[in-house]
């Protein structure tokens, strides 16, 4: 990998510092693929306990990897984010607190650019609490960070062109393949693609057709397998589109246009059944179930990475899609 000195180019603009506000899931993940991209990262969480873990844990994965930058634990927000010229909020998932927080961060820094990591809310909004907008945009990494290659870059309504520039460049030469989103929308595109599947995955439970189980292995081994390879309007073309258009005529009537979260999802939450870290979601889960799945996610991600199955570029354009902002 190129250290993020010299892939970024442009003299003067160079992201060397960062800081990562919110070390869990996310933020340990984002902490990482900054650090072995050559910045110096400083990492902070609201619970000193969580922070000491995730130091621990990204600086046993740098190991002694050549050329990575130097990571760090603050104990405070202020001096976390001082010396920063890029931070990356990633802290709980809650309008109040992210826009509270990008009013502190944006206090504490003169000419920062601030990033989001929120899944689904406007970056606009998350914005507003900024004193410098311009500077605020969305970077929506997905889980794990370090193994999944696209990051959704979202400019807010204020944001400037040259801060989604040097953030797309630095994205670039981490490895990644960021894309950029056109219009501020909640869920940007992968979430209103991931939850428009879930809404049917719900539904189909909820109505009898069949139970959490089946929903997931039908997935797993049918679209599942196949669009890593064929993205779903590839695959429209490569059936046919007159085929899908007669699809689509029987079948849009009938899937799930509910405009409000499931009432099972709801009856499951109001119950404690919040899925594998209680015990019982949809399905049940026995203790140390959840750090398998994690384990076998990662394996699986890994070996799809390393035998190139991964497909970041487009089959049928020259060159890497980096956008659709064309
Ligand atoms: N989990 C995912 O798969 C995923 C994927 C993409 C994006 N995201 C988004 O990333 C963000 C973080 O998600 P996560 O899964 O890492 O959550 P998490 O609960 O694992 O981590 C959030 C961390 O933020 C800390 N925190 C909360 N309030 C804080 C504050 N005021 N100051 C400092 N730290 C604070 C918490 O202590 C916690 O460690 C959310 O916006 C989430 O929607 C999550």
């Amino acid at each position: 990998m190129l250290s993020a000195e010299r892939a970024q180019g442009g003299a003067g603009h160079r992201f060397e510092r960062a800081a990562v506000v919110g070390a869990g899931l996310m933020g340990r993940g984002i902490a990482q693929v900054l650090a072995a991209g050559g910045l110096d990262v400083v990492l902070y969480d609201a619970e000193a306990h969580i922070l000491d873990d995730s130091v621990e844990a990204i600086r046993a994965r740098l190991g002694e990897a050549d050329g990575h930058g130097l990571l760090t634990g603050a104990a405070d927000l202020d001096s976390a984010v001082g010396d920063a010229d890029l931070v990356v909020e990633a802290v709980t998932e809650d309008l109040g607190v992210k826009r509270d927080i990008f009013a502190q961060i944006s206090a504490a820094t003169a000419s920062a650019v601030l990033a989001t990591n929120t899944s689904v809310l406007p970056v606009t909004a998350i914005a507003e609490g900024a004193r410098h907008p311009e500077r605020v945009l969305g970077t929506h990494w997905w889980n794990p960070p370090d193994l999944i290659p696209v990051v959704e870059v979202v400019p807010g309504r204020r944001t400037s062109a040259e801060v989604t520039e040097r953030v797309m460049a630095l994205l670039g030469c981490l490895g990644k393949t960021p894309v950029r989103v056109r219009r501020d929308v909640p869920g940007f595109i992968g979430n209103r693609l991931q939850h428009a599947l879930w809404r049917e995955a719900i539904a189909l439970v909820a109505d009898g057709i069949c139970d959490a189980e089946t929903v997931d292995l039908v997935a797993r081994n049918t679209i599942g397998l196949r669009l890593a390879r064929l993205g779903p309007l590839e695959n429209a073309d490569y059936v046919g589109l007159d085929l899908t258009l007669a699809i689509h005529d029987t079948v849009i009537p009938v899937l799930s246009r509910d405009s409000e979260p499931s009432h099972l999802l709801r009856e499951l939450v109001e119950r404690g059944d919040l899925g594998a870290r209680s015990g019982r979601g949809f399905l049940e889960w026995r203790p140390g179930d959840r750090q398998a799945a994690a384990l076998a996610l990662a394996a699986h991600l890994t070996a799809q990475t390393a035998s190139g199955s991964v497909r970041c570029s487009g089959q049928h354009g020259s060159g890497q899609q980096r956008g659709t902002s064309s």
